[in-house]
């Protein structure tokens, strides 16, 4: 019986050296440490042996079921060692090398220069007030003094729906009309962001829709000299408090008198560059005392009211800043235009 045994163990052994893989490891296992294998049917025997054989083979039986068991785990520590080795010479996986930032997401420029210019009229004690993006003919144009003959009317520069009289904003001055019909009589301090569309072809100049702020102050006694100094306030506060402003007279039908404003170039300082197109200054809005008309059909006696408002294109804003060429880069969600801002 003990000979049996020195069998047993010898051929588990050299059957094991062989094994080069877990599945034959366990097959292994189950043929040499299992149940039925000959070590177990040696050890169930044990009681139809003679007494004093008993104590020596149990004993030995132990001994190689103990030593088989050590010899299993040692080849299974071999066989993951090779397998991880081989694994990480394959997949070449290098450790050392930085882990890739989550992407953070970002402000469109756009929004950015928006929240800038909300937060200075903020300051000033200009509330936000939305209108809505798709108007009627008659606040977009008629309201705003703006007559059927007249050329900003044409096919080619407003979006018609095809319900007669809807069309989507040329700009945001219908909201001036909106704004004073809800607060007349009392005075006001708004400004109007939204974005507005124009039937245009685009180019690196023009583009279909774009942002702008209007803004509008109504009250006893508002002048021409407060147009100009909360526009100069404005411009310090945006572009430096050494920026000078410089007035213009200008025509809309809704203004009189109608201004535009620009802001000393701060691109070269007013010294004329590529950006200034050499005059050293930037136009960056449209301006002028409600119209008496205007104010009346919002509601308010220019008799005994007047007011200022202003429009100012805030992409061409945000352009002028980053030197952007091309005003179509907006809303082209190229990714490598948002990213560096
Ligand atoms: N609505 C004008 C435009 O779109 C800008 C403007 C607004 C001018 C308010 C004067 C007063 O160009």
């Amino acid at each position: 019986m003990l000979n049996r045994l020195e069998a047993i163990q010898a051929s588990a052994e050299a059957e094991l050296a062989a094994v080069t893989n877990e599945v034959e490891l366990q097959a292994w296992k189950v043929r040499h440490l299992g149940r039925s294998a000959p070590l177990g049917e040696v050890l169930d025997g044990l009681r139809s042996l003679a007494k004093d054989e008993r104590p020596a083979v149990g004993k030995r039986s132990n001994e190689v079921k103990a030593r088989l068991e050590a010899a299993f785990g040692a080849r299974q520590e071999v066989l993951e060692a090779r397998d991880l080795q081989r694994s990480l010479l394959e997949d070449r996986l290098d450790v050392t090398l930085p882990g890739r930032p989550p992407a953070a997401g970002r402000l469109h420029p756009a929004t950015q220069t928006l929240r800038q210019i909300f937060a200075i009229w903020a300051e000033m004690g200009f509330q936000i007030y939305r209108s809505p993006d798709v108007e009627s003919d008659e606040f977009n144009f008629e309201l705003l003094n703006i007559p059927a003959h007249h050329p900003a009317r044409d096919m080619w520069d407003t979006f018609y729906t095809t319900t007669p009289g809807v069309l989507l904003r040329t700009h945001t001055s219908p909201g001036q009309i909106r704004v004073m019909r809800e607060r007349a009589p009392e005075p006001i301090r708004v400004i109007l962001p939204g974005m507005c569309y124009r039937y245009e072809q685009t180019d690196a100049s023009h583009e279909a829709q774009f942002n702008q702020v209007e803004g509008l102050a109504v009250g006893a006694g508002i002048t021409f000299a407060d147009l100009k100094g909360t526009l100069t306030s404005f411009a310090r506060r945006m572009f430096g408090d050494q920026v000078r402003t410089r007035f213009r007279a200008d025509h809309f039908p809704f203004t009189e008198p109608s201004a535009d404003m620009s802001v000393e170039c701060f691109l070269c300082g007013g010294q004329g560059c590529g950006v200034c197109k050499q005059t050293g200054w930037l136009e960056i809005l449209g301006c002028g005392m409600v119209h008496p008309t205007v104010l009346r059909n919002g509601g308010y006696d220019p008799e005994r009211f007047s007011g200022f408002a202003f429009g100012m294109g805030t992409e061409r804003i945000t352009m002028l800043k980053h030197r952007i060429d091309d005003i179509r880069a907006f809303w082209a969600n190229d990714l490598r235009f948002l990213e560096q801002f």
